[in-house]
């Protein structure tokens, strides 16, 4: 059916059409990174303008953050969105309370400061919001960005890494807009493509100059749903250097290289030779299998709303790259080996966990899908893992479509695909991993350097609506497998006045110990962190609470050795 006509319409609209150059985002780097969230609107169409949310100068998406492993950063949130949203670093091993998951919420207004010491191999990580049920949204309207980290093992190679001249950021998203213009976050008939927010298809083409030497591609699917099989035309090699957490052991010739959401890959191109020439990235999406979201779109059963995007089981152009005149100091060779990369053994692991992927039956192919039947609940903690474990995470696929399986904290290596390794591009660190109907994957992972009995870090479908609807869970990593012991002394160390509470209310810690390290937190009812400080003791802290609903709120607060919570009463 539409295939044809839809490639045939693609190429003659390409010859028809103004060219868009590819746009580079611009960067941020260095200890003190400060990213303002804003509303904004871009004509992607013509017609009425599409509402966004952008990030600094941005009206769309944001600036890459380039960051160095074992630099320290701060980061300045300031959501100026107009409706509660938190900031996710994906991909950095980072504590709970400064991952930004959904407990970590940033109200409007707000400025959040998490600061923090990159501990992360040289890679390709991103920046998207995570707000209980909002991530699909506020993402797919525009909070994203890339984060390029460095590192020494990295610096050594003969690799290209000059940023926007031989090292190219792209970030791959396809929209659904509703009838005037608007962003279908949810949108399964997604056809209109962006490359680093650009609009990419139909009427315009990307066009990328790529000087004729070795090129790094950085591709970073930032979309809602859409697989991408990523290959170039006339099935011209590459050669994949680095997975979401780091680069491979040595680079793997390839000519195709399926990324879902949340995934990222390093490619590198050579060019070598070929000035004037030119080439297409392209997704081949007919090779895609049905119940991979982007191949053949599966015959619907009863009940099951159209998913027919047009670019489904379809191959289409990404990106036209020019080949023009070679830069000075030219890479023009590919390394024949990267960084060692030492998988954790099946023989280490303290645990294994099964997961598996849900349904409430088996012809759903929309949603709403669970692990091991549940979804997603905010108030409950579905595994405590004591710090330092390395488990074994099995996860098995019961629904008829993939899902792309992502876990916060720390890095994983696949150990195999129904019992198979995995191909030669994922035995890197990971931190996605797609499951296809009926398959189960097992990968390996260990918890290391960050404990929080409180906050909890997420795991979940990396298909933003599946996220949404609740394919999540939560777990808290404690160096103590018992916790910290709740309210043992110090059972009146503070006091909450007045409460109940209108507008100021004090906490006063003058009952601790002097000096000690203190944090204080509220709680909503549903475990929203609603207030966060950190203090010493002695103090007296007014908070103003003409922000907070009316309800019960929980106080928290926590030192070294206790942990202590009393209520409040908001009026
Ligand atoms: Cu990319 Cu939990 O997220
Ligand atoms: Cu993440
Ligand atoms: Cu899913």
């Amino acid at each position: 059916m539409k295939p044809i006509f839809i490639v045939t319409f693609i190429l003659t609209a390409m010859s028809l059409f103004a060219q868009t150059p590819l746009y580079v985002p611009d960067t941020l780097s260095g200890t003190n990174i400060s990213l303002v969230l804003h509303k904004d609107s871009v004509a992607f169409v013509s017609g009425k303008k599409t509402n966004t949310f952008g990030v600094n100068a941005h009206r769309y998406l944001g600036p890459t953050l380039i960051l160095r492993n074992g630099s320290p950063v701060t980061m300045s949130v300031n959501n100026q969105m107009n409706d509660t949203t938190t900031m996710h670093w994906h991909g950095l091993h980072v504590a709970p309370s400064n991952d930004g998951g959904p407990h970590t919420t940033i109200l409007p207004g707000a400025i959040w400061s998490p600061g923090f010491t990159i501990m992360n191999d040289a890679a390709t990580y991103w920046y998207h919001p995570h707000f209980m049920g909002k991530t699909a949204m506020h993402t797919m309207k525009g909070i994203a960005g890339m984060i390029i980290v460095r590192d020494a093992a990295e610096a050594a190679l003969t690799l290209p890494r000059k940023y926007g001249v031989d090292d190219f950021p792209l970030i791959i998203q396809t929209q659904q807009f509703d009838s005037v213009n608007q962003v279908m976050h949810r949108g399964m008939e997604d056809s209109l493509l962006l490359v680093n927010g650009v609009r990419a298809n139909y009427s315009n083409t990307v066009v990328a100059s790529f000087p004729a030497q070795v090129v790094r591609l950085r591709l970073l699917n930032a979309g809602g749903e859409r697989n991408y099989n990523f290959g170039l035309s006339a099935n011209t090699s590459f050669s994949v250097i680095g997975s979401d957490g780091g680069l491979l052991q040595q680079p793997v010739a390839a000519t195709r290289i399926r990324l879902s959401p949340g995934e990222r890959a390093e490619i590198l191109v050579n060019l070598s030779g070929m000035n004037g020439q030119t080439l297409y990235l392209m997704s081949y999406g007919s090779e895609l299998p049905m119940g991979v979201q982007g191949g053949p779109t599966m015959p619907m059963g009863p009940g099951n709303p159209s998913m027919d995007s047009p670019l489904n089981g379809t191959d289409f152009n990404v990106l036209q790259i020019n080949v023009g005149l070679q830069t000075s100091n030219p890479v023009t060779t590919i390394p024949s080996t990267l960084v060692p990369v030492n998988p954790y053994l099946p023989s280490q692991a303290n645990a294994t966990r099964t997961i598996r992927f849900t349904a409430a039956n088996a012809t759903i192919m929309d949603g709403p899908f669970f692990f091991n039947d549940s979804t997603f609940d905010m108030m409950r903690i579905d595994y405590r893992i004591p710090l330092n474990h390395t488990e074994i995470w099995e996860l098995t696929n019961q629904t008829m479509v993939a899902h792309p399986f992502h876990l916060h904290d720390v890095p994983f290596y696949i150990l195999d695909r129904d019992g198979n390794l995995p191909p030669q591009f994922e035995r890197g660190k990971k931190d996605v991993v797609l499951v296809y109907p009926n398959e189960t994957v097992r990968f390996i992972t260990k918890f290391t350097d960050f404990a929080d009995t409180v906050i909890p870090y997420m795991f979940h479908c990396h298909v933003l609506m599946h996220e949404d609807d609740g394919m999540m869970g939560q777990f808290v990593v404690s160096s103590a497998v018992t916790g910290i012991p709740q309210d043992t002394e110090n059972k009146n160390a503070f006091s909450i006045y007045p409460n109940p509470a209108t507008g100021l209310v004090t906490v006063s810690l003058q009952d601790f110990k002097k000096d000690e390290a203190t944090t204080l937190s509220i709680y909503n009812t549903l475990g929203d962190l609603v207030y966060s400080e950190n203090t010493i003791s002695n103090a007296k802290m007014p908070i103003s609470t003409s922000n907070y609903t009316q309800g019960i709120y929980t106080v928290q607060v926590k030192t070294k050795n206790t942990l202590l919570t009393k209520k409040l009463i908001i009026q």
